[in-house]
């Protein structure tokens, strides 16, 4: 009976302690009086968006000064915030900014970077916090390996995508190229010119992205044996649909043709064989450029008839003004293009039925000659 009331005076005093201890923490924690900047400002815990938005508008002059000395303005747009994917769109309402950037971000710390590069750099954190599955991804992208070993110039995810401003799918193919051509400005600019870059700078949804080619979150060296050997069906992809190609009055007999010349058989072949032994046969690019790919007429073309040589020299160093003639390309021949192959082609489509034919029939008349002869035979010895 004592042990039972001292068991009860035990359990009401620890609850008594419990709810002590929460009253303190909930209603006794002094309201945090920063001065931050030019500004004193009191904020209650935790802090909402516009205990932020006071000190960070969007005209304010402040910046942050970083240990290297470089300054970042401190202005932030909440209305680009409020437009991007993490706005008002979404189902529970607008991110906050402390969803990002944590609810012990105020008061602030010293500059948490040396410089601004870095900043973005452990900032893009931030976002692998929500989007496992696209840090996962990146285990041997490019731009991310690259980050990994120190080259602090590699794209993050706020490179490519904003921190504020983040667009969803909808952003458009264009804008995905030139947020590539910030770092990487001589491939854009190229590419900008080719005859895929101006229909995309025209609005064309038909023509390639970088991302086609390269992939998202998973960019390969393009130089490895395996981009090389598969790249013919990257350019494929397109060059082989009938009814998108129609549009543009380009024949899609160009990768059927590929695979049947020599060139193409090789690399096909190789693929399967040694898919990590590059080849060293020409794959569509080798003739066509990458990023300066022109229309086959264009006077800047590669394959045009007066730079076809010297493409196929790359590869063919000894090859003189006939040798392009050596391979038909991707038409069937004709009278006008290839006259002689045109007429060999020819002799043989009339010859070989011709002589087969004539061959049949000659075991025929053979065999309906023997019959004939045994069965005279047969009456003569009857
Ligand atoms: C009293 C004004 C004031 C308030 C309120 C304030 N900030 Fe700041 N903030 C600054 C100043 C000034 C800097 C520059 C830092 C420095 O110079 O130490 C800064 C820097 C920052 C930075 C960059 C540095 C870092 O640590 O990443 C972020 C992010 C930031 N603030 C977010 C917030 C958020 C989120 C809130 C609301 C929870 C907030 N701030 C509230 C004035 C303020
Ligand atoms: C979706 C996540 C996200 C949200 C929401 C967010 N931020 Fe940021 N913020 C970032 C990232 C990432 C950076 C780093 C940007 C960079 O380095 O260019 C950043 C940078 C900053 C900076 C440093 C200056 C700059 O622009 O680089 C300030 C100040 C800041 N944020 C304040 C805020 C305030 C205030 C809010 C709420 C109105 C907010 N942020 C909401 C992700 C977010
Ligand atoms: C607090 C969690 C959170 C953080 C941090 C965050 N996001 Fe998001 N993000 C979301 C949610 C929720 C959505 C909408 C649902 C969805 O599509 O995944 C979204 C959507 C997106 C989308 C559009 C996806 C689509 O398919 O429509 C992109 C792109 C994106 N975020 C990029 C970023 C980047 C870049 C950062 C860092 C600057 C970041 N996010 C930080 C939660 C977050
Ligand atoms: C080299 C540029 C680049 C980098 C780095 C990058 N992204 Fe992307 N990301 C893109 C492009 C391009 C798309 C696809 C089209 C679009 O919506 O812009 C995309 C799509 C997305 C989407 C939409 C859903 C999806 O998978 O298609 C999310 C979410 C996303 N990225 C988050 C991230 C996060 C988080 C990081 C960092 C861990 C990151 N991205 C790094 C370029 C990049
Ligand atoms: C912030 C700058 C930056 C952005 C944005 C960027 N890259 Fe890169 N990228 C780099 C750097 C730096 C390297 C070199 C990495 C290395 O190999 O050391 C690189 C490497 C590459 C490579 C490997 C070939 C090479 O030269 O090393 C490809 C392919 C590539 N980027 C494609 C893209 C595509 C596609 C996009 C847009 C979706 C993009 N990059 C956006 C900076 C950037
Ligand atoms: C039609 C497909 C295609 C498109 C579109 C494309 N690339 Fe490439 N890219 C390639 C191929 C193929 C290579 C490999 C070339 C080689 O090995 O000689 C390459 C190589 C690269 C390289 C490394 C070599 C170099 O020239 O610096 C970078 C970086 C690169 N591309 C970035 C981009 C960017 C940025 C865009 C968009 C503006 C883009 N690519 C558009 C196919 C493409
Ligand atoms: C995403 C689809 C797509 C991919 C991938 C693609 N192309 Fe194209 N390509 C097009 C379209 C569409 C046009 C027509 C553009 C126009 O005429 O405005 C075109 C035009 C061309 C032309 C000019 C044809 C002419 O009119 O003479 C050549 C050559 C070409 N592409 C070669 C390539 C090569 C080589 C690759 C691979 C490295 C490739 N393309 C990858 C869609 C694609
Ligand atoms: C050995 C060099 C060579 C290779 C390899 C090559 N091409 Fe061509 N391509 C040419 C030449 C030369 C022309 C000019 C027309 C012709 O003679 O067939 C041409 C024309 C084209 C055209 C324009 C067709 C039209 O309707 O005007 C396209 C598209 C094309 N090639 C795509 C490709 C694709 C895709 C591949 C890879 C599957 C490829 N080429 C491989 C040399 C090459
Ligand atoms: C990327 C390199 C490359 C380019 C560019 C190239 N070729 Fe070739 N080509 C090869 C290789 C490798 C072989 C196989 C040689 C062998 O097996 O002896 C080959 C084989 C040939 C053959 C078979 C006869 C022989 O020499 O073995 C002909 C014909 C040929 N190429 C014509 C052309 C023509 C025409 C062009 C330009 C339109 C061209 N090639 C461009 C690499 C190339």
């Amino acid at each position: 009976m004592i042990k039972r009331s001292g068991q009860i005076l035990y359990a009401i005093f620890t609850a008594a302690i419990l709810c002590a201890g929460m009253w303190l923490l909930a209603f006794a924690t002094p309201p945090v009086v920063a001065a931050q900047g030019d500004a004193d400002v009191t904020v209650d815990h935790p802090p909402t968006d516009s205990d932020c938005l006071v000190c960070h508008t969007e005209n304010t002059s402040q910046q942050m000064t970083l240990a290297n000395g470089s300054q970042l303005s401190i202005a932030v747009e909440h209305d680009a915030l409020l437009n991007s994917v993490h706005g008002t769109t979404l189902e529970d309402g607008p991110l906050a900014c402390t969803d990002c950037h944590g609810e012990d971000i105020f008061p602030h710390d010293a500059p948490p970077a040396a410089s601004i590069r870095e900043y973005r750099i452990t900032q893009s954190n931030i976002c692998i916090d929500c989007h496992r599955e696209e840090a996962d991804s990146l285990g041997d992208d490019v731009h991310y390996t690259a980050l990994v070993e120190g080259n602090h110039r590699a794209a993050t995810c706020v490179d490519c995508h904003g921190a504020h401003d983040v667009q969803g799918p909808q952003r458009s193919d264009l804008d995905i190229a030139q947020a590539c051509g910030d770092c990487h400005q001589i491939v854009y600019s190229e590419f900008s010119q080719s005859v895929h870059g101006e229909a995309l700078t025209a609005g064309d949804p038909n023509v390639p992205t970088c991302i086609d080619c390269h992939g998202v979150h998973s960019i390969q060296h393009p130089t490895t044996a395996l981009f090389r050997n598969r790249s013919p069906e990257l350019c494929a992809d397109c060059h082989a649909d009938e009814q998108l190609m129609a549009e543009y009055d380009i024949t899609t007999n160009v990768f059927d043709s590929y695979l049947s010349d020599f060139h193409g058989t090789t690399v096909a072949l190789f693929e399967q064989e040694a898919p990590n032994v590059a080849t060293n046969k020409a794959v569509c690019y080798d003739c066509h450029g990458v990023h300066d790919i022109a229309r086959a007429d264009a006077s800047n073309s590669h394959v045009i008839r007066q730079n076809l040589l010297s493409t196929c020299q790359e590869c063919h160093p000894g090859a003189t003004a006939d040798f392009p003639d050596s391979w038909i390309g991707h038409f069937p021949p004709t009278l006008e293009t290839h006259p002689f192959l045109f007429l060999v082609n020819l002799f043989y489509t009339i010859l070989i039925p011709v002589v087969v034919g004539a061959f049949v029939l000659l075991v025929l008349t053979d065999i309906f000659r023997r019959i004939r002869q045994r069965l005279s035979g047969n009456r003569h010895r009857t």
